[in-house]
């Protein structure tokens, strides 16, 4: 098993990395014997996974209930968190139980907000599923969800107390998951790490095919990437934005189309070759680097083309509701090259419309 600290003071917190960890002695830790707690998942994480799951909760002692949430980021919404909270009041659980979510970004972020309200805030443990919620979601506490108008519009920022990544569990992933969790791999490599970029290019192969090696690199690769944003930048006022390459567009797409019409993984994909894009119209990002990112994400099989049915005009008052956007100033992270993102102001609004068109 592999270890990555999240460094935050004492609320710092461990990554625990590696097949079968869920079968770890003490992999519940800071869960004592006797605690509550409650594992929120999913229908079809329920029929999966959960068995596993809860036979390790009791064996380590733990008095565990559940609540079953439906499955989708169409499901991300007050109205899940609201049957969290009754389930936890319904089976009594006090100010010292622990949430546990077992799933992906959806469950991860509803468990996490759930818990950071519950009796103003209790702890929480993230089992991620998918391998977007592995190397992204899950990790840095970032917990919420969707509003009509805007994705993950409201939430809050509540650290797990740990993260138990099992790779083994990526086996059950349907394939356009899979992919869709590739994306945010190929983000931390554009934004911070041109090596591994070149690393990607050659073995993408081997991830797709879900091999071993390979995906232990990678997923310890970004989970080492983003505990040292988090550690140094918790609450994104600085370097933590940059990991919102891709965003700002792709949070556009999902609105528009419907929570749960476009995986995030694929929506953001689209995200980052329109801001690939827009960054070369500017002149920052030079052609051959746009092209070695488009040519990545046709290899993995993402989609580098917005929905035919939604107009580059149709993107800007989604974009002007992102986070980052400050006094109606919209903020956008571009590639300056790859392995090197920065955040930009003040972009021309035709340039934005530009990039999008290009890219439908
Ligand atoms: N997923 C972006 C972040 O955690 O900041």
């Amino acid at each position: 098993m592999e270890q990555i600290k999240v460094v935050l003071g004492d609320r710092s917190y461990p990554i625990n990395i590696g097949s079968g960890v869920i079968e770890e002695d003490n992999i519940f830790l800071p869960l004592k014997p006797g605690n509550q707690a409650m594992l929120v998942t999913n229908k079809t994480l329920a029929n999966l996974l959960k068995d596993k799951v809860f036979f390790q909760l009791r064996k380590s002692g733990v008095k565990i209930d559940q609540v079953i949430i439906s499955d989708g980021e169409q499901f991300k919404t007050l109205n899940e968190v609201e049957m969290v909270i009754s389930a936890l009041l319904e089976k009594k659980h006090s100010r010292d139980t622990t949430l546990i979510a077992l799933g992906g970004g959806v469950v991860g972020d509803l468990t996490g907000f759930s818990a950071s309200i519950y009796q103003r805030g209790v702890r929480f443990i993230q089992i991620p599923t998918t391998l977007l919620a592995q190397v992204d979601a899950s990790i840095g506490g970032k917990t919420g969800v969707n509003h009509l108008l805007g994705k993950n519009m409201v939430g809050s920022f509540w650290q797990p107390s740990s993260v138990i990544i099992d790779i083994n569990f990526l086996q059950t992933l349907p394939y356009n998951e899979l992919i869709s969790g590739v994306s945010e791999i190929i983000k931390y490599a554009i934004i911070f790490d041109a090596i591994f970029f070149n690393w990607l290019e050659k073995n993408i192969e081997k991830i797709l095919l879900l091999d071993h090696k390979s995906m232990c690199f990678c997923i310890k690769k970004c989970c080492e990437l983003k505990s040292k944003i988090i550690s140094l930048d918790e609450r994104e006022n600085n370097f933590r934005a940059l990991l919102n390459f891709g965003h700002t567009y792709g949070h556009a797409i999902e609105a528009h189309a419907g929570y749960g019409s476009w995986l995030h993984g694929e929506a953001i994909s689209v995200g980052m070759v329109m801001a690939a894009r827009t960054s070369e119209l500017l002149g920052y990002l030079k052609k051959s680097d746009y092209n070695r990112i488009i040519s990545l994400f046709k290899k993995v099989g993402l989609p580098i083309k917005g929905p035919k049915n939604m107009s580059a005009v149709s993107y800007l008052p989604y974009m002007m509701r992102d986070k980052k956007v400050i006094s109606g100033e919209m903020r956008l992270v571009l590639p300056i090259s790859i392995g090197k993102a920065k955040v930009f102001s003040g972009i021309d609004k035709n340039v934005i419309l530009n990039a999008i068109k290009d890219s439908q």
